[in-house]
């Protein structure tokens, strides 16, 4: 609270709060809310009793260019996390508009001995350098291999070197990269909110010294 110039007391227009003093629930809910959109990770992998499990994670991005490394987040010790702990790998599928409802379908909490390939019905196939197999229907495939993890207790991170990457030929605009329009990648927002890609609009980034001659 403050005091304006005619000394009225001016409410103040921010919340100010401390997330150790709030519950874990409260902050998780308020960050997930703030930090977004997320891209979603759909993360393909296999236990040693060999069950296939694929379930998605927003708390997804790409951590290191070289070597290249992505990472998901597991909130609680879920399949996905033991699986990569017991075998050591995992394929990352993008989620595209016309694969959002299934993505949301596998996101319910089968126990460990039903994979939701087996649940939903789900079609494979092989990857080309990891054992847990690709979605058929995804039409992105990163495939990693686990370089290690951060356990912060009740989360734990887990990251993977891409070691092949699977793009389907019609993705692919003519510099080699992903035409974001044939993509339509889906996002993750607050509570059970999804995004669509919006307007695409494009910057230059300045070098210094033009940005110095220019004044
Ligand atoms: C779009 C979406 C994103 C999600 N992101 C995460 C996440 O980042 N981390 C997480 O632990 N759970 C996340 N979940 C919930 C898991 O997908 C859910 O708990 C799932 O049952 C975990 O499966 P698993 O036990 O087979 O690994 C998300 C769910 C949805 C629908």
């Amino acid at each position: 609270m403050s005091l304006s110039a005619a000394g009225c007391i001016i409410e103040p227009v921010t919340s100010e709060l401390d997330p150790a003093e709030m519950g874990t629930r409260e902050s998780y809910a308020l960050l997930n809310s703030i930090i977004v959109p997320r891209p979603i990770a759909w993360v393909s992998t296999i236990s040693a009793a060999g069950v296939a499990n694929l379930a998605p994670h927003s708390f997804f991005t790409i951590s290191s260019v070289d070597p290249p490394v992505v990472q998901f987040t597991s909130v609680g010790h879920k399949d996905s996390l033991r699986n990569v702990r017991e075998t050591g790998e995992f394929v990352v599928h993008i989620v595209t508009r016309e694969l959002a409802e299934l993505c949301n379908a596998t996101s319910t909490d089968f126990p460990a001995e039903l994979g939701e390939y087996e649940a939903l019905e789900l079609a494979t196939v092989p990857s080309h350098a990891v054992a847990p197999p690709r979605l058929a229907a995804a039409n992105v495939a990163l495939e990693c291999r686990s370089v290690g993890e951060h356990d912060f207790g009740g989360s734990v991170v887990s990251f993977g070197q891409v070691v092949w990457i699977g793009v389907d030929e019609s993705l692919l605009a003519g510099d080699g990269q992903v035409d974001i329009r044939a993509l339509q990648p889906v996002s993750r927002l607050g509570r059970d909110e999804w995004g669509e890609v919006g307007e695409v609009f494009t910057l230059r980034r300045e070098p210094y010294q033009e940005w110095k001659e220019r004044r």
